[in-house]
C-alpha cells in the first residue's frame, strides 16, 4: 500500500545562488516556454504501468502511476533493479508495457517522439561526430533546414557552456563534458519531458555537483518537466520536487515525498542544509529497508568465519 505524498518543510525566501565557475546564460527563444506562461506544455502521466519479461515471475514493474505536472521535476530513487531504466524506456516509447497508458498533454505517446528526450548514463554519442554534429545529429534527421539548425547549435552549446569545445571529438572530452554535449543533444529538440536515466552516475563527485548546478540552472530557465531516476538519495533531495521511493520485484511505488525547498539549492547553506537532512533521513530510512529487504530474499553477505571456510577457492587459477 503506498503512503500519500509527504510534505516537506517550505523555505518562503529563496537563498542566493552558489557561486559557480560560469555564469548562466540567456535562455534562447526556441527554448522558452510560451509567451505569458512559465510552463506550458509537458504533463507526462504513467498509468498502471506493468511490464514483465519472459513471464510474470520476471515482473519489472507492477501498477505504477506517476503523473509530472508541466515544469515539475520529479526523481525516481530506488536500488538497482528496481525497474527505473525499464519505466523510463516506457516514458520514452522505447519499451511497450503489458498493461497501462502514457500520455503527454494528454495525447497517448505510445512510442518514440522528439517531444520525449533522453539523456542516458552512458552518454550514447557518436566518437566520430564531433560535439556540434553530435548536438545537430537529431535536428537533421527531424529534417531541420541547415541555416537553422546552425543557430540552435550555437544556442545548446551556449546553454551548457561549451562553445569553445564545438568541434572537439568525443574522446576529445572530459566525463562531464560529454555528459553535457548529451543534455544539449536533448535540449536542441525543444523536448517538452527531459527522461533522464542515471546521467551522473559515473562522474566524480566534483563533476557531479558541478552538473547539479547546472541542471537546476537550466531547468530554472527552461521549465522543461524533467523525470529522472537514480540510486543516489543525495542526488535525488538536491534535485527534486517530488521524489518517488519505488521498491523493487516487481518495481511499485513505496512512497512519494514532496521536496519544497528553492531552486537552485545551495548547499553551503546551513538552514538549507537542516531541511535537506530531514528529507534524506526521511528517504534514506525508506531505501535502506527496501535495501534490507531484498538483501533478506536474495543475498546476505557471509560472515568472515564463512569466508574463511571457502576462501581457499579465492584467487584460485587467477
Ligand atoms: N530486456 C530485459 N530482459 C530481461 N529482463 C530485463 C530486461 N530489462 C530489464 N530486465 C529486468 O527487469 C528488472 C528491472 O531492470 P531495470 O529497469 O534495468 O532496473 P534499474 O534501472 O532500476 O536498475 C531487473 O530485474 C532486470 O534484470
Ligand atoms: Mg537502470
Amino acid at each position: 500500500m503506498r503512503a500519500p505524498a509527504t510534505p516537506i518543510l517550505t523555505k518562503s525566501a529563496p537563498e542566493p545562488p552558489a557561486p559557480r565557475a560560469e555564469r548562466p546564460v540567456a535562455i534562447p527563444t526556441w527554448a522558452r516556454p510560451a509567451p505569458g506562461t512559465t510552463t506550458g506544455r509537458g504533463q507526462l502521466v504513467l498509468s498502471g504501468i506493468s511490464k514483465s519479461f519472459g513471464g510474470t515471475s520476471a515482473r519489472a514493474l507492477r501498477d505504477v502511476s506517476i503523473t509530472c505536472a508541466p515544469g515539475e521535476f520529479v526523481v525516481v530513487v530506488g536500488p538497482s533493479g528496481c525497474g527505473k531504466s525499464t519505466l523510463l524506456n516506457v516514458a520514452a516509447g522505447m519499451i511497450t508495457p503489458d498493461s497501462g497508458t502514457v500520455t503527454l498533454d494528454g495525447q497517448t505517446a505510445d512510442g518514440p517522439g522528439p517531444d520525449r528526450a533522453m539523456v542516458f548514463q552512458d552518454h550514447g554519442l557518436f566518437p566520430w561526430l564531433t560535439a556540434a554534429q553530435n548536438i545537430e545529429f537529431g535536428l537533421k534527421m527531424a529534417g531541420v533546414p541547415r541555416s537553422e539548425r546552425e543557430g540552435r547549435v550555437e544556442d545548446a552549446l551556449r546553454l551548457v557552456h561549451l562553445v569553445p569545445k564545438r568541434d572537439k571529438l568525443i574522446h576529445e572530452l572530459s566525463g562531464g563534458m560529454k555528459q553535457r554535449v548529451s543534455i544539449a543533444r536533448a535540449l536542441v529538440m525543444n523536448p517538452a519531458v527531459l527522461l533522464m536515466d542515471e546521467p551522473f552516475a559515473a562522474l566524480d563527485a566534483q563533476t557531479r555537483t558541478l552538473l547539479h548546478e547546472q541542471l537546476q540552472e537550466l531547468w530554472c530557465q527552461t521549465h522543461k518537466t524533467i523525470l529522472f531516476v537514480t540510486h543516489s538519495v543525495g542526488e535525488a533531495v538536491r534535485l527534486a520536487d517530488r521524489i518517488i521511493v519505488l521498491h523493487a520485484h516487481p518495481g511499485r511505488i513505496r512512497r512519494e515525498v514532496q521536496v519544497s525547498l528553492p531552486h537552485p539549492r545551495n548547499f553551503d547553506s546551513s538552514d538549507i542544509n537542516q531541511l535537506v537532512k530531514l528529507v534524506r533521513k526521511e528517504i534514506e530510512d525508506e531505501v535502506n529497508r527496501v535495501n534490507a529487504e531484498m538483501a533478506e530474499t536474495y543475498w546476505k553477505p557471509q560472515s568472515p568465519a564463512d569466508l574463511g571456510a571457502d576462501s581457499g577457492l579465492m584467487g584460485d587459477g587467477i
